[in-house]
């Protein structure tokens, strides 16, 4: 259904709101529809000549200027959304913390005639929020304050906004998300909204734009053809990571998500150092499958000194977990969560890398193929190229693509 739509988002800072009003805006922009997102923070920072907004002191409610100058900048934004949609924009989407009745009874009535739909965004998760502040502490804003201070500063700034909060509770249209798990908690809607159908499946659906699924560089493990373990690269393991490093020279990540293991990491710092800037984050939950006690062995030690492991495992590898450690189902979940860590820390515009294992890679991709689990570890996961996924309602890429450069291109294996 068409028509004019005002979505207002609402939230703490670090809830995910701007990664899900982009991915509303951009999908919704692909069905054609004309979106414009309006950011107070982006805003904000185009203003700020000095970095006196990013001080937590900005945000406190008895700063009675700080104050002042948020409610211009919403001012401003309301004002250019109005413009925006009398000169033929369908949709515009506030985004902004909107954490006061009294800021969003504003914005209503800016917009006395339109329809208007408020998207809370929560996040239950510690661990993710946690994360997500370490990365807003990297953020441009604080680049004059060292990495604790900036941190310190964004959890104050966050504790003012706590202090004013008012869940949405009296507008008519409203719908709360979790962000994190990209799943719908609660709504009331008590209209007939334009485009609310697509919206709710945009919500609820991972659209991927540009995701990297690399398996790291060869190690002295994997030339032995052993499991597990934390060993190094090899010279042929560093040197594919240089060449991953070529390859994405002019392809901006951002963010690279390793394991905890030294494998993914060696392989990551190369790519990194060619980004400007790039962060790695280490995530547990795409630690490659614990073999328990085959950890160390090579797959040949395991058949001749472990004949039952290898007997089992071989007709059923997906439900086999191996003795005190994991199976590829057993591990579904931590890698799920994972993922959702890494959609939640990643900006939705941005491409993201993955740099992960064997066996953890195939969970990752096999979670946007739907495949049979007897065909998961068996999934094709070379180390001398890589997947590049794209998923969005139009469409659903999945390719290999080889990343030796010219120069390495010689050496067979
Ligand atoms: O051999 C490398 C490795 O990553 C091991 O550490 C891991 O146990 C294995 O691959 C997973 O592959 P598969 O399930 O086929 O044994």
């Amino acid at each position: 259904m068409k028509g004019k739509l005002v979505i207002v988002m609402v939230g703490l800072p670090a809830r995910g709101k701007s990664t899900m009003a982009r991915k509303l805006g951009r999908t919704l922009e692909m069905d054609g529809v004309r979106v414009r997102i309006f950011n107070n923070g982006e805003l904000r920072r185009k203003l700020d000549t000095d970095f006196s907004t990013s001080s937590s002191e900005f945000f406190s409610p008895a700063n009675v200027q700080g104050k002042e100058m948020r409610e211009r900048i919403s001012q401003l934004n309301i004002e250019q959304a109005q413009a925006f949609l009398q000169e033929g924009g369908e949709v515009a989407v506030i985004d902004a913390s909107n954490v006061t009745r009294e800021r969003r009874r504003n914005i209503d009535a800016a917009f006395p005639a339109l329809p208007m739909l408020y998207v809370e965004c929560v996040n239950a998760d510690e661990e993710a929020l946690e994360a997500n502040l370490e990365r807003k502490a990297g953020l441009k804003e604080f680049r004059h304050l060292s990495r604790e201070k900036a941190l310190e500063s964004f959890v104050r700034r966050i504790h003012y906004y706590e202090s004013i909060y008012e869940p949405l509770d009296e507008e008519p249209n409203r719908i709360l998300v979790d962000s994190f798990d990209s799943c719908i908690l609660q709504e009331r809607i008590s209209e007939v909204l334009p485009y609310y159908d697509r919206i709710r499946d945009i919500i609820t659906t991972r659209v991927v734009r540009n995701l990297y699924l690399v398996r790291h560089g060869e190690t002295f493990y994997n030339r032995e053809d052993r499991i597990g373990g934390d060993s190094d690269l090899t010279d042929r393991g560093q040197d594919q990571a240089n060449a991953l490093a070529e390859h994405f020279a002019t392809i901006r990540i951002p963010i690279i998500f390793t394991s905890n293991h030294k494998r993914t990491l060696q392989t990551a710092t190369p790519i990194a150092e060619r980004q400007q800037p790039c962060s790695i984050i280490a995530l547990p939950e795409f630690n490659e499958i614990n073999a328990g006690v085959c950890e160390h062995m090579t797959y040949e030690q395991v058949r001749r000194q472990m004949p039952e492991v290898a007997r089992e495992r071989g007709p059923n590898k997906y439900r086999y977990v191996y003795p005190e450690g994991e199976g590829y189902a057993t591990m579904e979940e931590r890698v799920h969560r994972g993922l959702k860590k890494v959609f939640f820390l990643n900006n939705y515009d941005e491409n993201i890398m993955i740099v992960g294992h064997r066996a953890v890679n195939r969970m990752i991709l096999s979670s946007f193929l739907s495949r049979q689990e007897a065909e998961i570890p068996f999934i094709y996961m070379p180390q001398d190229r890589y997947y590049h996924i794209q998923i969005d309602p139009h469409k659903r890429i999945f390719e290999l693509i080889p990343y030796r450069s010219v120069a390495t291109a010689g050496i067979g294996w």
